[in-house]
C-alpha cells in the first residue's frame, strides 16, 4: 500500500493505473477508520481494480463552534486498517496541499436540499463537503467513488453535484454499519462516556420503532415524527426527527416505501446522526 501526501503523486498513480487498464475507486474519509469505512472499500472493490482512500479532516466543513480541533486523528492506526482492508493507495494530504492559498476562491455551493436536516443547523457545512469532494475527484480522477448512507443528506448532495456538474464518476453507496447493539458506527462515538454510550442507543431504538410502525401499516408522518422525538430524554437532546423524501429531502405528507426517517441528537456534547430507509431490512 502506498502512502502519498501530494496531489502530484496521486495524479501520477492514477495516470499509470489507468494506462494499465485498471479502474480506480475512491473512498473519501476523515480518518479514524472503523468498519463503516472499510465496508465502503468492499463496495468499491466490486466494480474497480484499484482503491484509493483519502484521509483528510477538512477544516472547510466544520463550523467555528464545532469539533475540528478535537476530531480524532490517528494516522498510524488508520494505515494499518487501510492496509488490512486491501487499499492500494492512501492519500493523506496536509492542509496546505488541499488549500494552498488558504480558503478557496471558488466553492461548490448546493442550492436545493441544503435547508433541510443537518443543513439547517450547520450553515456552510455542505459547501465545505462538496468543495473538498469536488477537489478529491479532480485530484484522484476516480471511475467510482463510494459514500455511506449513514450521512444520508451528504450522499444525496454529492450525487446531485456529480450529476449537475457532469463529473465523470459513478457515485455508489454502502449501507449503515452498526455496532452489535444497534449504534451506528461513527468516529465521534469514541467521544461518548460510558453513560452516554448507553444513551446513544436511543437513536437506533427509535428508528427500529419507526420500521415497526411502517411494517404495521402506519402511513401518517406525525406518528413517525413523534416516535423519532422519543429519542430525547435524560442527556439526549433531539435536534431533528423527520420523515423525508429520499431525493428532495422534503418532509413527506404520506409515508411511502423508500421514505427516510432521519434523526440528529446531542448525546452529552457529542452530536450524532442516524437514519433508516423505510421498507428496507432494518437489520438491527
Ligand atoms: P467520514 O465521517 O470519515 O466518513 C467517510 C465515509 O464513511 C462517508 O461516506 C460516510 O457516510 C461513511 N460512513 C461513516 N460511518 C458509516 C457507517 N456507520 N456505515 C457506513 N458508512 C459510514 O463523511 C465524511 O467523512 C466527510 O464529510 C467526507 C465525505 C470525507 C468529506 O470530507
Amino acid at each position: 500500500m502506498l502512502l502519498v501526501r501530494s496531489r502530484s503523486e496521486v495524479g501520477l498513480w492514477s495516470e499509470h493505473t489507468r494506462k494499465a487498464g485498471r479502474r480506480i475507486g475512491l473512498v473519501p474519509t476523515m480518518g479514524s477508520l472503523h468498519a463503516g469505512h472499510t465496508s465502503l472499500i468492499d463496495v468499491a472493490r466490486r466494480s474497480v481494480d484499484r482503491i484509493a482512500l483519502s484521509i483528510f479532516v477538512n477544516p472547510l466543513q466544520f463550523g467555528p463552534a464545532e469539533d475540528y480541533e478535537s476530531y480524532p486523528r490517528d494516522l498510524e492506526r488508520d494505515l494499518d486498517v487501510a492496509a488490512a482492508a486491501g487499499v492500494d493507495l492512501v492519500f493523506a494530504p496536509p492542509d496546505v496541499e488541499m488549500y494552498p492559498n488558504g480558503e478557496p476562491g471558488v466553492n461548490v455551493v448546493p442550492v436545493g436540499g441544503v435547508d433541510r436536516l443537518c443543513g439547517r443547523s450547520r450553515p456552510g457545512h455542505f459547501t465545505g463537503v462538496l468543495t473538498v469532494v469536488a477537489k478529491l475527484f479532480g485530484i484522484v480522477t476516480p471511475d467510482v467513488a463510494v459514500f455511506g448512507q449513514k450521512d444520508y443528506q451528504q450522499l444525496v448532495l454529492i450525487r446531485r453535484m456529480a450529476t449537475d456538474l457532469n463529473f465523470p464518476v459513478d457515485v455508489e453507496s454502502g449501507p449503515i454499519v452498526r455496532e452489535a447493539d444497534g449504534l451506528a458506527m461513527s468516529s465521534r462515538n469514541r467521544h461518548l462516556s460510558a453513560t452516554d454510550r448507553k444513551r446513544a442507543l436511543r437513536l437506533s431504538a427509535t428508528l427500529r420503532s419507526c420500521a415497526q410502525l411502517f411494517a404495521g401499516g402506519h402511513r401518517d408522518p406525525q406518528d413517525f415524527v413523534r416516535e423519532l422525538h422519543r429519542a430525547g430524554g435524560a442527556g439526549v437532546s433531539v435536534e431533528y426527527g423527520e420523515v423525508v423524501h429520499p431525493e428532495s429531502l422534503a418532509p413527506v405528507d404520506r409515508v411511502e416505501e423508500g421514505a427516510v426517517c432521519a434523526v440528529a441528537a446531542f448525546v452529552g456534547d457529542t452530536r450524532l446522526i442516524d437514519n433508516h430507509v423505510l421498507g428496507t431490512d432494518p437489520g438491527f
